[in-house]
């Protein structure tokens, strides 16, 4: 292997140059009480930590920045710690989705703007680690993800308690009255235990696996829990290692290939992901120079098995669990077939070297290929008049009898007047109702806010009703579930057909034949259109109103355009 020289270290720019530039950013670095013996020579790394007194996610990052300060130190490498936004997913609104390319372009930023040879980036709450991921591969420097690790189990009278997914269900039963207030608060006081992210299948496991298969951490370093040691050291680990791939030249480009979104696609699938997974692989894919379409995710779903047990799609366990019958490697070992296992890791090793020999230990956590949770069918994308440009629905984390179902619809026009209506006595719904919340997508919600999973209304959870088919531009929790049909593309708020639903319209469902139709004939939708007035944008100023200008709809993956790679020649080094 080529090692790169130390004069040819892009921070060398900063550092090493006979000129006043050059020793004014050497005599700053003193200024904060280095001197050149931290420097000279020596690969700069960002530790970009996404850590804030306001993400409980997140809440070890100073001391997983320590840990790999402390790798980066042992390997002959200068820590250049620096914080970015930390989007923490239970506390920003209307949702961090608005933020999310906010965060990718601060990464992207932080490592154009300074004398950084790579990055090890701090992430794990839901948007982070696409966010993050996104930025790096535009920036394009060697960098390895330290996946933030879920949170320990839940646990309450015996049984496991998911994140997200037990909140939603005692909700139910709470408003249901099948359980109490004080039940409820016991609820909550054992479900999330410990830092670190989500420990269901949401969307922070499944975002973290899938940077995992994709190269950019150590092979298996996702499903550690937050507050196992073996996190810290591989916290380490990734400081110690990342030295190394400055050395070696090791680039997000040479990582993120066609081959490896395909393994991406394949792992999301197994793990039964959550749906945001789209959204942000195929934003991902396209920062990466890869064409992918909501197609893709469809074509690989109906060809690959559940076998990851957890929850909300698997019925019992949970990340913890995931990583003691064996982790990601276990189940990739039972991937190899359909995995391209040459694709390169940030080890500097191959795929398939990483996971050779990984074994399974509880069968019924991880699945073997002939016994899966399901034979297929993770993501399901419909189309149709209702939904041109796609949707999505997860078809095993709902009742299979709104796998084909047909029923009037509820129309929704906020989530304000949904929560005003939907608890009332006297709502005008059944059982066999379609709900359809709408104006909730990238530009309406604004943010395509995680509103999908419509609440049943409470005369019907009454009756015992606990799910139903409900329609929206929104998003959803990873770990929600329910026979809701999101992603809606084009969204209501410019125009898409869900705008001129009406209540009463009759809406039909396929998943067998893949499609969503509103029974309206085409000149009446004509006629509806014609009377409809687009909405008043969001946003007058700031960075909603940049917002509004560039971001993409759900089935391009929400990214600014001007961010993709086809937008514009790659950004060169000006040499100042
Ligand atoms: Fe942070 Fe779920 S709230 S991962
Ligand atoms: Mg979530």
């Amino acid at each position: 292997m080529t090692r790169r020289s130390p004069e040819s270290l892009r921070s060398a720019r900063w550092f090493d140059r006979p000129d006043l530039k050059s020793h004014v950013h050497r005599a700053r670095a003193m200024q904060m009480g280095y001197s050149a013996e931290d420097w000279r020579k020596k690969p700069c790394i960002a530790v970009i930590n996404t850590w804030s007194d306001v993400n409980p996610c997140h809440a070890h990052f100073r001391d997983r920045a320590e840990s790999v300060k402390r790798g980066i130190l042992q390997a002959g490498g200068f820590p250049l710690e620096m914080p970015a936004i930390s989007l923490a997913e239970t506390f920003v609104k209307p949702t961090t989705m608005l933020y999310r390319n906010l965060l990718a372009i601060e990464g992207e930023e932080l490592l154009r703007s300074h004398p950084v040879d790579g990055a090890v980036l701090l992430a794990g709450c839901d948007k982070t680690t696409p966010a993050l991921i996104m930025g790096a591969i535009s920036a394009n420097l060697p960098t390895i993800l330290v996946p933030g690790g879920p949170q320990m189990n839940g646990m309450w009278r015996g049984e496991r308690l998911g994140s997200g997914s037990d909140a939603w269900k005692y909700w139910d039963e709470l408003r249901g009255g099948t359980i109490d207030e004080e039940q409820w608060n016991d609820v909550l006081a054992h479900t999330n235990r410990s830092f670190g992210h989500c420990m269901t299948m949401g969307t922070a496991s499944t975002m973290n696996s899938l940077a995992d298969v994709m190269g950019l951490t150590f092979t298996g370093a996702s499903s550690i829990p937050a507050p196992d040691s073996n996190h810290t050291r591989m916290a380490t680990a990734a400081g110690r290692r990342i030295v190394d791939m400055v050395w070696e030249d090791l680039t997000p480009d040479q990582i993120v290939t066609r081959a490896s979104i395909e393994n991406v696609l394949v792992t999301a699938m197994a793990l039964g992901c959550s749906t945001n997974a789209v959204i942000h692989v195929l934003a991902i894919a396209a920062r990466a120079g890869v064409d992918i379409s909501l197609d893709d995710f469809d074509r690989v779903s109906r060809d690959t098995p559940i076998l990851a047990n957890v929850r909300p799609t698997g019925e019992k366990y949970l990340m913890q669990d995931f990583h003691e019958a064996g982790g990601l490697c276990a189940l990739l070992e039972r991937l190899r077939p359909q995995l391209n296992v040459d694709c390169l890791t940030v080890s500097g090793k191959t795929l398939g070297d990483e996971i050779a020999g990984a074994e399974v230990y509880m069968d019924d956590v991880i699945r073997p290929v002939d016994n899966p949770i399901f034979k297929d069918g993770a993501i399901a994308v419909l189309r149709g008049n209702l939904a041109p440009d796609g949707c999505v629905m997860k078809p095993r984390a709902c009742d299979p009898r709104f796998h084909n179902h047909r029923g009037p619809a509820l129309v929704f026009d906020s989530m304000a007047e949904m929560k005003e209506l939907i608890d009332q006595d006297d709502l005008d719904v059944t059982a066999d109702h379609v709900l359809i919340l709408r104006n909730a997508g990238p530009l309406g919600g604004p943010g395509m806010p995680e509103w999908g999973m419509l609440p049943i209304p409470k005369k019907l959870l009454e009756q015992g009703v606990r799910d139903m088919v409900r329609i929206s531009d929104a998003r959803m929790s990873g770990t929600s579930y329910g026979a809701c049909i999101l992603h809606v593309a084009p969204e209501a708020h410019i125009g898409g057909p869900l705008a001129f639903v009406e209540n009463g319209d009759m809406v039909a469902v396929n998943l067998q034949e893949r499609t969503i139709h509103l029974e309206v004939d085409d000149a009446t939708l004509q006629a509806r259109r014609a009377r409809w007035t687009a909405p008043e944008p969001r946003f007058g100023r700031g960075y909603g109103w940049m917002f509004a200008q560039h971001v993409g709809q759900a089935d391009k993956g929400c990214d600014f355009d001007y961010l993709q790679t086809a937008f514009g020649p790659a950004v060169g080094e000006p040499e100042i």
